[in-house]
């Protein structure tokens, strides 16, 4: 079991496949992804001895992430992988959704556990001013296939924005009324590169948590197991709501996650300084017990939480480098 110094336990890994994305999300890249042409991201075979050196030490289970993870052609294979690695019963997956409605069915038939997408508005304009994409309906019409397929776990997350989608909490609250779907809005992180789209757009979590009680919703009772996200119900919706506040105190303290991003650098924080690299350990199956001695470790000097709130993002320059 990977355990560290203040007592947290870590069974879930978010792997990044690829730092590549295709929208332009204002608050994440608004001038596109600028990276490398030549970068060499996991291959296959370092996915599946990740997959499994976690495995070995109790993560079960893994979402993967990117930049945007449905740019890889060999997507539904690292999906399958994964799935398949003993020990990991839990295969999940985090895309802007612009391929969901022609791939939706390989991901499912791969073993896709749990499918996040991101929505930031139902507003098409919004939408589009927001991720410089226009296929929102697209989007839509992929996510309901999803919930036709029967994915056991679907959410939509939603980065609240002020003069953007802070004034639409109602009607994503009326398109969850008959949908099996968890929406989550999360607070605007604050990252090395957007510090003054921050400044102009964050919108504080506590006034949606407000805006959310004063229209009937109750929060749900949390899980040992919950992640980072406080739910709501409500007796009227199918749906429910989440909201992500990463600056509310305490934040890190039920932290479970740890993160390996594109190229193989193990993150032990969202907003770490550096990764550390695991790459050397990922090249033969004889290595797999020097890299889960390894993670074992690095996991003793794992911070008690980030420095969000004092302004201090760490490396992190944009989430497209690390999957969120
Ligand atoms: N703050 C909050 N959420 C962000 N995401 C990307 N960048 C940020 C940020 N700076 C979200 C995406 C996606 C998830 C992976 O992280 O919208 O839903
Ligand atoms: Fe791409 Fe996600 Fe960043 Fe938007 S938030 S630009 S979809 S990586």
């Amino acid at each position: 079991m990977l355990e560290d110094r203040f007592g947290r336990e870590f069974h879930y890994l978010r792997l990044s496949i690829t730092d590549v994305c295709n929208f332009r999300c204002n608050y994440c890249l608004p001038d596109g992804y600028e990276g490398r042409p030549d970068e060499a991201f996991l291959s296959l075979d370092e996915i599946r001895r990740i997959a499994s050196a976690f495995a070995a030490t109790g993560t079960s289970k893994i979402r993967i992430t990117g930049g945007e993870p449905s740019v890889r052609k060999d997507l539904t294979e690292i999906i399958r992988t994964v799935k398949s690695t003993p020990g990991i019963n839990k295969v999940a997956m985090t895309t802007n959704g612009y391929r969901l409605p022609e791939l939706i069915d390989s991901w499912a038939d791969a073993g896709l556990d749990a499918l996040n997408v991101s929505i930031d508005s139902l507003d098409p304009a919004v939408f589009q001013a927001i991720t410089g994409h226009s296929q929102l309906q697209q989007l839509l019409d992929g996510l309901e296939r999803a919930v036709e397929l029967g994915i056991p776990t679907i959410k939509v997350n939603a980065v609240m924005l002020k003069g953007f989608n802070d004034n639409q909490l109602g009607r994503f609250q009326e398109w969850l009324k008959h949908k099996p779907i968890t929406l989550r809005f999360i607070e605007l992180m604050q990252t090395g590169d957007n510090a003054k789209f921050f400044a102009e757009r964050h919108v504080a979590g506590d006034d949606v948590r407000t805006q959310l009680l004063n229209t009937g919703w109750t929060p749900t009772l949390r899980g040992k197991d919950a992640g980072p996200a406080q739910e709501f119900h409500h007796p009227d919706y199918m749906g429910r709501v989440g909201l992500i506040m990463p600056y509310s105190k305490d934040f890190c303290a039920t932290c479970n996650r740890l993160r390996v991003n594109s190229t193989g650098k193990l993150h032990l924080c969202l907003f770490s300084e550096n990764g550390l690299d695991l790459r050397h350990l990922l090249q033969a199956d004889s290595q797999q017990e020097e890299l889960i001695n390894f993670l074992h470790t690095q996991l003793a000097d794992k911070k008690v939480s980030h420095f969000l709130q004092d302004g201090d993002s760490g490396g992190t320059r944009h989430l497209a480098m690390l999957g969120g």
